[in-house]
C-alpha cells in the first residue's frame, strides 16, 4: 500500500497539488498516493479525522481552512506560529504537526529560481492579510536592509509591524509616505489580483533592477505585474514558482527528500513571465 496524502479545501478540484506531488513522487521514486479531498465548509475537522482513520500520513490545506488548520494542529512549527496559518499537516500517532511552507516557498522561488538575493535589499510588501503574514518571517530571515509593509487599511500593516518588529527591520505605512522611494523587490500580497484590480502603490517604486512578484498565480499578467512592467521593472513573476516550491517543502517534511522543481514550474508558468 502506498503512503496516503491529500490536499483539502473548498473548492479543491482546481488545485494543482495532486499534479505537482505526483510529479515529485515519480521523480524521487517515493511510493505514495496523493488525492484531492473536498471538505464541506462546516466539517473540516471531520474531513481530517476521517482521512487519518484511512491511514493518511499528511495533508496540504488550502482556502478557506488554513486558519482552522492552525487551530486543529497540536504541534506547530515556528513559521506556522508566526504565520498563524497552516498549509501542511504531518500525522504521526496522536501528533498533528502543523507547518506553513508558503513563505519559504516564496523565498526559494525568488532566491534560487529567479536568482535574486534578498539579503541587503529594500523590499516592499503590499497587503497585510493572511497571505502577507505568512511570508514576513521567511523574508526577514533573509535579512533585507528594510522590509516595508503597506496596506489600504493602515492598522493591519501596523499590527504586522509590531508583531514582527523583533525579527528584523520592518516598517509599516499606507503607501504615500514612500512616494519617490525605489524598492529592489516589490511583492503583491493583496488579494486585488483575484478581482483583477491594482492595489494602490506609491509612485516610482520600481527601478530598472527591480523584481515585481505577485503571490497570485494565473493566466497572463495581473494588473500589478502589468503595471510593474510598464513602470520599467526588470523582471515580473507570478506565484507559480512559489506554488511548486511550497509543495516541495511539504514533500520534504513528509518524505525527507527534496524534489527538483524547475521542470514542473516550467509546465505551470505563463510563457510571458520570468
Ligand atoms: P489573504 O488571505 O489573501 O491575505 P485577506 O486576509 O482577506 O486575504 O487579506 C486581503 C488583503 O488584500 C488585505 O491586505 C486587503 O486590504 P485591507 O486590509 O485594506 O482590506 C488587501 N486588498 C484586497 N483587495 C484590495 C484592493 N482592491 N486594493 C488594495 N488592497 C486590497
Amino acid at each position: 500500500m502506498p503512503d496516503l496524502y491529500a490536499v483539502t479545501g473548498h473548492p479543491v478540484a482546481h488545485s494543482k497539488s495532486p499534479f505537482i506531488h505526483a510529479g515529485f513522487a515519480r521523480q524521487t521514486g517515493q511510493d505514495m498516493q496523493y488525492e484531492a479531498l473536498l471538505s464541506p465548509l462546516d466539517a473540516f475537522p471531520g474531513t481530517v479525522s476521517h482521512f487519518r482513520q484511512r491511514g493518511g500520513k499528511g495533508m496540504n490545506i488550502t482556502v478557506p481552512f488554513k486558519l482552522e488548520a492552525y487551530h486543529l494542529a497540536n504541534h506547530l512549527t515556528e513559521r506556522a506560529r508566526a504565520a498563524r496559518s497552516v498549509n501542511t499537516f504531518r500525522f504521526d500517532g496522536e501528533t498533528i504537526l502543523g507547518d506553513n511552507t508558503d513563505g519559504v516557498g516564496l523565498v526559494r522561488d525568488i532566491t534560487a529560481n529567479l536568482g535574486f538575493a534578498i539579503t541587503g535589499k529594500r523590499v516592499l510588501v503590499a497587503g497585510a492579510g493572511g497571505a502577507a503574514r505568512g511570508i514576513i518571517l521567511p523574508l526577514l530571515a533573509q535579512q533585507p536592509c528594510q522590509l516595508v509593509i503597506i496596506n489600504r487599511t493602515l492598522e493591519r500593516a501596523q499590527e504586522l509591524q509590531a508583531f514582527f518588529a523583533a525579527s528584523g527591520n520592518i516598517v509599516a505605512g499606507s503607501g504615500h509616505e514612500f512616494a519617490g522611494e525605489v524598492f529592489d523587490l516589490v511583492i503583491n500580497a493583496t488579494s486585488a489580483s483575484l478581482d483583477n484590480s491594482l492595489p494602490p502603490l506609491p509612485p516610482v517604486v520600481f527601478s530598472q533592477d527591480s523584481v515585481a512578484y505577485d503571490l497570485v498565480y494565473g493566466k497572463g499578467l495581473s494588473p500589478f505585474l502589468l503595471f510593474a512592467q510598464q513602470q520599467g521593472a526588470a523582471r515580473v513573476a507570478d506565484g507559480a514558482g512559489m506554488l511548486v516550491e511550497q509543495a516541495a517543502e511539504s514533500f520534504f517534511l513528509w518524505r525527507g527528500v527534496r524534489p527538483e522543481t524547475a521542470a514542473i514550474i516550467q509546465t505551470l508558468k505563463d510563457p510571458g513571465l520570468a
